[in-house]
This record gives C-alpha cells, sequence and structure tokens, in this order.
C-alpha cells in the first residue's frame, strides 16, 4: 500500500502546527520554537508539498524592514532548495491585545483600519511567494456579552473589510481567492459567521461573490456537533470549497486540534471518500490542498511532533485506500443500489415533465401505494457495516 506522502498528495502544514510551542492558557511552552526554514526542511522531507502560515508565525509582529526582508529571504531559499510550494497564506488578526475585540469587526475603527492595512500588507506576501488562497479566519470577530456586539453593523463592516481585499487583489494582479473559516466559538464566546452554513451565505452578499469560498476545519464543525462530511458535501455543492483544514476532535467541546482521524474516524474516511471520489451519484471531487490545520499535543517532544505529522499523512492515505477499495467493491455497489443512494441522482420529474404532468400522473398519488413505501427496507446498516468492514479491512 503507497503509504510514503509524495508532493502529488498535495499535502500541507501550517507553520503554527508543526511549530506549536504548545503555550495554553493554563501552561507556559513544553517545546522550544521552531524554525520556519527548519520546518520546511523537515516537512519536504516527511513527503509534503506545501507549507502555510500567517504573517506573524513567520515575520515576528513590530520587525523592521530589514529584519522582516531577511527572514522572508531565507525562507524563499528554503522553499527553492526543498520545491515546497506556499500554496495559502493567512493572517494574525487574533495575537495582539489591539484585536481583543476583533479587527475587521472591532467597535473601534481605528483598529478596523490598522487589521485592513495587516491584511494587505500580507496579500503583496502572499502574492510573492505564489500563493493562490488567502484565508481568513476571525477568530475575535465575535462577542461574549450580547449586548456589545451589534451583529448588523459588524456583518456590515465584514463585507466591507471583504469587498476591499477583493478589489485590491483584483486590481494588482494578484488573482487571489478567499476562503473564510467558519469556527463557533474559542477564542470568543460566540464568533461571527459560525459554521460553513452561515458563512456560504455570507458570501453571496459580497461584491465578487466568485472570488469567495470557504475553508472548513473537521474540529470546528464537530464542536457545533455538526456533520462535517455533510458540510463539505453542500460546501462542494456550492462549488466554494477554496481550502480545507483537515484535524480531528471529539464533538463539542473546546478545539482539540487533534491529528486528521484521531477523532471521529468514522467521519473522516466519508470525507476522505467524498474529497477523493466525489458524491456516489456523481460531484466534483476536491482537487486541492489537503491542509493540516492540527497542534501536536503539549505532551510531545519534538520527536512527537513529526510523528505526529506523519500521522496526519498516514491517516490520509490509508483513509484513501480503504475509501478506493470501498468503491471498488462489488458488494458495495449492490448495496448502494439497493438502497436507493443512487437512485437518488434520478431527477423527480421526468424530462420536461411539469407540475401539470405530475398532477395528471395518478401513479404519482391515488395509485401510489404509499403503505407499500412504508413497508421498504433500505438496507442503510448493511451499508454502513460494509463502510466499516472496509475501514477496519475485516
Ligand atoms: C484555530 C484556527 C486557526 C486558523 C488559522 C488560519 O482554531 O486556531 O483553526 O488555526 O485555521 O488561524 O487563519
Ligand atoms: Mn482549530
Ligand atoms: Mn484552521
Amino acid at each position: 500500500m503507497p503509504l510514503q506522502p509524495t508532493p502529488d498528495d498535495k499535502f500541507s502544514f501550517g507553520l503554527w502546527t508543526v511549530g506549536w510551542p504548545a503555550r495554553d492558557p493554563f501552561g507556559d511552552a513544553t517545546r522550544e520554537p521552531l524554525d520556519p526554514v527548519e520546518a520546511v526542511h523537515k516537512l519536504a522531507e516527511l513527503g509534503a508539498y506545501g507549507i502555510t502560515f500567517h504573517d506573524d508565525d513567520l515575520v515576528p509582529f513590530g520587525s523592521g524592514a530589514p529584519t522582516r526582508d531577511g527572514i522572508i529571504a531565507g525562507f524563499r531559499k528554503a522553499l527553492d532548495e526543498t520545491g515546497m510550494v506556499v500554496p495559502m497564506v493567512t493572517t494574525n488578526l487574533f495575537t495582539h491585545p489591539a484585536f481583543k475585540d476583533g479587527g475587521f469587526t472591532s467597535n473601534d475603527r481605528g483598529v478596523r483600519r490598522f487589521a485592513l492595512r495587516k491584511v494587505l500588507r500580507n496579500m503583496d506576501l502572499a502574492a510573492e511567494l505564489g500563493a493562490r488562497t488567502l484565508v481568513l479566519w476571525g477568530g475575535r470577530e465575535g462577542a461574549e456579552y450580547d449586548a456589545a456586539k451589534d451583529v448588523h453593523a459588524a456583518l456590515d463592516r465584514y463585507r466591507e473589510a471583504l469587498n476591499l481585499l477583493a478589489q485590491y487583489s483584483e486590481d494588482q494582479g494578484y488573482g487571489l481567492r478567499f476562503a473564510i473559516e467558519p469556527k463557533p466559538n474559542e477564542p470568543r464566546g460566540d464568533i461571527l459567521l459560525p459554521t460553513a452554513g452561515h458563512a456560504l451565505a455570507f458570501v453571496q452578499e459580497l461584491a465578487r461573490p466568485e472570488l469567495f469560498g470557504i475553508n472548513p476545519e473537521v474540529g470546528h464543525e464537530q464542536m457545533s456537533n455538526l456533520n462535517f462530511a455533510h458540510g463539505i458535501a453542500q460546501a462542494l455543492w456550492h462549488g466554494k470549497l477554496f481550502h480545507i483544514d483537515l484535524n480531528g476532535q471529539h464533538g463539542p467541546k473546546f478545539d482539540q486540534d487533534l491529528v486528521f482521524g484521531h477523532g471521529d474516524l468514522l467521519n473522516a474516511f466519508a470525507l476522505v471518500d467524498l474529497l477523493e471520489h466525489g458524491a456516489p451519484g456523481g460531484g466534483p471531487r476536491y482537487d486541492g490542498p489537503r491542509h493540516f490545520d492540527y497542534k501536536p499535543s503539549r505532551t510531545e517532544d519534538s520527536i512527537g511532533v513529526w510523528a505526529s505529522a506523519e500521522a496526519n499523512m498516514r491517516m490520509y492515505l490509508l483513509l484513501k485506500e480503504r475509501a478506493r477499495a470501498f468503491r471498488a467493491d462489488p458488494a458495495v455497489q449492490e448495496a448502494l443500489a439497493e438502497s436507493g443512494v443512487l437512485d437518488l441522482a434520478t431527477p423527480t420529474l421526468g424530462p420536461g415533465e411539469t407540475y401539470g404532468d405530475l398532477l395528471a400522473d395518478r401513479t404519482a398519488f391515488e395509485e401510489f401505494d404509499a403503505d407499500a413505501a412504508g413497508r421498504r427496507g433500505y438496507g442503510f446498516v448493511r451499508l454502513h457495516q460494509l463502510a466499516i468492514d472496509h475501514v477496519m479491512q475485516a
């Protein structure tokens, strides 16, 4: 089985993932900081093809121009030496105390203008490094107290900000695509655009909706007890899956950022099956980066950091192989057919059929045997067990 990752697999990692020194709200860092140049070399060695970062992960906040230029030059050299790419860049609008009430939607107008300038500068860097996608994670855009945030005005300001970013990208010829990353809470009590569905609806209200999509994260949807694979299916249906953050989570609790598949394994299987093959009845596959946004647990030393980075890719490749076998299995195809899963791709009306035709069709109503339909077994459990047999190689 091909479990050795290669650049063709399009695996990418955030600098802030393997580079997390494991400081949490209750305890100090348990690891030394990681040099971004070392991260590039090590990830390339492990078979990744890409690396992503927040502006401040690469160039510490407040660095002067010479320091900034030096760091970027060193990073670029590491990319050239390894062939690693930067498919996506994102902006930190959450760490500095100035952003405590948000960036684009802070109640403080000066902070909002500063946030815009910070992102515009980061877009210059993104374009310079060849990134195609800019992720927007508004972790501080939100509130703890209902009276403290005018959500109507905040959404106006959010839209104003994103419209400006898109216009800048187009005017500069950067051609970036923007991906909003939803999250229900943490660090704010309630974050704006909390789920994939909220973000998908919001995108349609922008001046250039075609430039905006979403970057859903496994754990973030699962924190709201939502079915991640279903959310991804809907994003694909809208043509809006611009990027994806893969990790693991055990249901509604704090954002765990576990290794991909180390949370809800069966939903991870359904996800990989969908990304790799598209919907069973036909539909687009996902061909963008398989981006891991996880945190090596605080208990791990540097050996554990790289072991966990490898584990993400291994989990993906294992599930990909299991999904391939699942789809190729004649028993599965038969079970899919028996369950009616494949019938769902057939339009409910015939070609050219109108509601008048439907009203005239006695077999659709007057002669329809609803009781017989009610007695039908769908065989979903058998189908699900076949999926589990494949996951477990039973
Ligand atoms: C989190 C988020 C972040 C974002 C990242 C991209 O919950 O901490 O997932 O990791 O993905 O900041 O902007
Ligand atoms: Mn997360
Ligand atoms: Mn993320």
